[in-house]
């Protein structure tokens, strides 16, 4: 679904509130009196978590987080601006979902640099694994499954990202044994994926092993 038409879409609650107060408060006076539209990104994100712990709205199954368009209106009253302009900040960033998502929210990144170290084979493995296509949900409300642009861990493609964490250097082996992780609600370890360090050769380092020594990394 486009994410403009999501905002119109039958699914949408009746009313947003935050539960904590609190943070909202907290987010507010991280910026100069007068500038509370600064603070929209992170309350969108505060948002976002806060459907994804309180759980879905109406009969949807899945538990992951998401922005319903009460939540965007919200924002834009306590940061006093038009709702348009939350509107604006909340359809342009793939990092706000403005429908339902999984439990699970996976994200692929198909970029080029990516894309030349084998991610349609990640992007394969996913799909015929969890029986649905880009941009879908699984029946459960386990699993979306959601085509991205660049990450900023290319020089650890092909990576995704589920909710919070980076799994990177997959396979399409390895990308299934993530899934059937999650699958039993075991976070898997995040980062790299073929035994290499952070971003460092699986060689071990070639350059600047003083320093990777004096930092502990080797
Ligand atoms: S191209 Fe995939 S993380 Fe940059």
């Amino acid at each position: 679904m486009k994410k403009s038409d999501a905002l119109n879409a039958p699914f949408q609650p009746e009313s947003f509130e935050f539960t904590d107060p609190k943070a909202v408060k907290e987010i507010i006076a991280r910026y100069p009196e007068g500038r509370d539209h600064s603070a929209i990104m992170p309350l969108l994100d505060l948002a976002q978590r806060q459907v994804a712990v309180t759980g879905p709205f109406g009969d949807y199954p899945t538990g992951g987080g998401w922005l319903p368009r009460a939540a965007l209106d919200e924002v834009a009253s306590i940061c006093g601006v038009a709702p348009i302009k939350v509107y604006e900040v909340a359809t342009f960033y793939s990092m706000y979902n403005l429908e339902p998502v999984g439990k699970y929210l996976v994200q692929l990144c198909t970029t080029t640099p990516c894309w030349l170290c084998g991610s349609a084979d990640v992007v394969n493995a996913c799909t015929n694994y969890l029986d649905i296509k880009l941009g879908q949900t699984t029946d459960d409300g386990y699993f979306t499954l959601m085509e991205v642009e660049c990450l900023g861990a290319c020089s650890n493609a092909p990576m995704i990202q589920v909710n919070d964490d980076y799994y990177e250097d997959l396979t399409a082996e390895s990308v299934v044994t993530i899934l059937k992780s999650f699958q039993k609600d075991v976070v898997p370890p995040s980062g790299p994926q073929n035994g290499r360090i952070g971003s460092m050769s699986i060689a071990g380092p070639t350059t600047l092993e003083e320093q990777a020594k004096k930092a502990g990394v080797i």
